[in-house]
C-alpha cells in the first residue's frame, strides 16, 4: 500500500519531532491532541491538519503515530489498531507487560503493523557498532558499559509520575536495554539500584542496572536525570574477545577501536537524523513489506527487562527473566538476517 497520511497522536515534544520527521518524507500529516492549545501549535507553526477528536482523525489516515506520554500509549494504539490502522508507537511500547502482550496479539488479529520507536538502532554510531560486532570484529561480546544521561525533564510533567513513564529505567534507560540486547542478546537476570526522591509518586531518577546475558555477556547500564543543567551525553564501551569498540558523544573521534586497525576501512558513518531514519524504515515496512531493525516483539523484550529492573530496584533482589525458545531466538534471529541483508 501506499502510505498518503499519517495521524500523529500527542502533539508535544516527540509529536514535532515526528511531524518534522513526516514532512520530510513527503507524508501528509494530521494530529491530535488532548489539549486545544496543543492542536492550535501544531496548526499554526507547523502546517499540520488537526482533529478535534480520535474519530475523526482515525477515518483520514492510514497510519496512527503514538507520540502520548507512555501511559496512553496502550488506549491510542489499540484505538488504531482497531480501526484497522497500522501504528508507529514510541518508546516503550507500553506501560505494562499485559498492554503490550494486548497490543501485539490486537495487530496480529487486525491483519495490521506495529512497530516500536526505538531509536538509538538509527544512531549511525550505535548501528554501525552493531555492524562492526555483527561482522565479528570485537569477537565474542563479552562486557558492555552504556550510559544515557542527562537532566531531569522541566516543570511538573508526566516524566515525574513513576507511575505514569515508569521513571528513569522505563523511559530512558529502555534506549540502552534494547541496544544491550541487539547487541548482545536476550537477558535472563536483572539486578539494578535506584535513587527516588520522596513521597509515593516521585519517579526513580538515576539507576545502575546489571544485565547477565544467556550468553554469558554483562551489561552495565547507567542512566540518569542527575546532570542538572549539564548537556545530555551518552556513551558505549563494548568488550569483546578480539577487541573493542568505545563511543561518547561528548568525546572526538566518534567510535574509537582498540585495536586501532579494528575501524571500518572507509571510516564511520556521518550523522543523519535518526528519528527521520526510523520513520523512512517503518514506511517501507508498510508500503512494502521491507522488515525493520527493529519490531514490537524487541520493544516488548526491552519493556519486560525494564520492569525487571524497577522490580529489582525496589525488592532489593536479583530477578530471572524467562527463557523460552521464542525469547532466546530472538535477538539472534533478528542479528542474522539483517547481517545477510546489510
Ligand atoms: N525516542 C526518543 O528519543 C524520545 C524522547 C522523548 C520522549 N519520548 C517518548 O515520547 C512520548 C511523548 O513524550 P513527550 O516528551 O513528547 O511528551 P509531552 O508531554 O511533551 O507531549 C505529550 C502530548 O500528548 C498529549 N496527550 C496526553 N494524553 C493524550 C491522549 N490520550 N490523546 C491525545 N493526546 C494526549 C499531551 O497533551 C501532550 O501535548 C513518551 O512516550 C516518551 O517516552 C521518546
Amino acid at each position: 500500500m501506499k502510505v498518503k497520511s499519517v495521524g500523529v497522536v500527542g502533539l508535544g515534544g516527540m509529536g514535532g519531532v515526528h511531524i518534522a520527521g513526516w514532512q520530510r518524507l513527503g507524508v501528509d500529516v494530521h494530529g491530535y491532541d488532548g489539549l486545544p492549545e496543543a492542536r492550535a501549535r501544531a496548526r499554526d507553526e507547523r502546517g499540520v491538519t488537526v482533529h478535534d477528536d480520535m474519530e475523526s482523525l482515525l477515518g483520514a489516515v492510514d497510519v496512527v503515530d503514538v507520540c502520548t506520554p507512555t501511559d496512553a500509549h496502550h488506549t491510542v494504539a489499540l484505538a488504531g489498531i482497531r480501526a484497522g490502522r497500522h501504528v508507529i508507537c514510541e518508546k516503550p511500547l507500553t506501560r505494562t507487560l499485559a498492554e503490550a502482550d494486548e497490543l501485539i496479539a490486537a495487530a496480529r488479529e487486525a491483519g495490521v503493523q506495529l512497530h516500536v520507536a526505538q531509536v538509538v538502532r538509527f544512531f549511525p554510531e550505535y548501528a554501525a557498532a552493531r555492524e562492526a560486532v555483527v561482522a565479528g570484529r570485537i569477537g565474542t561480546p563479552a562486557v558492555l558499559r552504556l550510559t544515557r544521561e542527562g537532566g531531569m525533564p522541566a516543570g511538573d510533567r508526566w516524566y515525574h509520575d513513576q507511575a505514569r513513564s515508569g521513571g528513569i529505567i522505563c523511559d530512558v534507560m529502555i534506549h540502552d536495554i534494547d541496544f544491550a540486547r541487539w547487541i548482545a542478546g536476550d537477558v535472563v537476570r536483572v539486578y539494578a539500584k535506584t535513587l527516588r526522591p520522596a513521597g509515593p509518586q516521585g519517579a526513580h531518577t538515576h539507576a545502575y542496572a546489571i544485565l547477565t546475558h544467556a550468553s554469558g555477556a554483562i551489561s552495565h547500564l547507567t542512566a540518569s536525570w542527575a546532570r542538572l543543567k549539564a548537556p545530555f551525553r551518552t556513551s558505549f564501551e563494548l568488550a569483546g574477545s578480539e577487541g573493542m569498540l568505545d563511543y561518547a558523544t561528548d568525546q572526538r573521534p566518534a567510535v574509537r577501536t582498540a585495536p586501532p586497525e579494528l575501524a571500518f576501512a572507509g571510516g564511520w558513518p556521518t550523522a543523519e537524523d535518526p528519528w527521520a531514519a526510523e520513520l523512512r524504515e517503518f514506511l517501507a515496512a508498510i508500503e512494502d513489506g521491507t522488515p525493520p531493525r527493529v519490531g514490537a516483539e524487541d520493544g516488548r523484550a526491552a519493556l519486560e527487562i525494564a520492569l525487571a529492573a524497577v522490580e529489582s530496584a525496589e525488592t532489593g533482589r536479583a530477578i530471572e527473566l524467562p527463557t523460552d525458545e521464542s525469547d532466546t531466538n530472538l535477538g539472534t534471529t533478528t542479528a542474522s538476517a539483517e547481517v545477510t541483508s546489510a
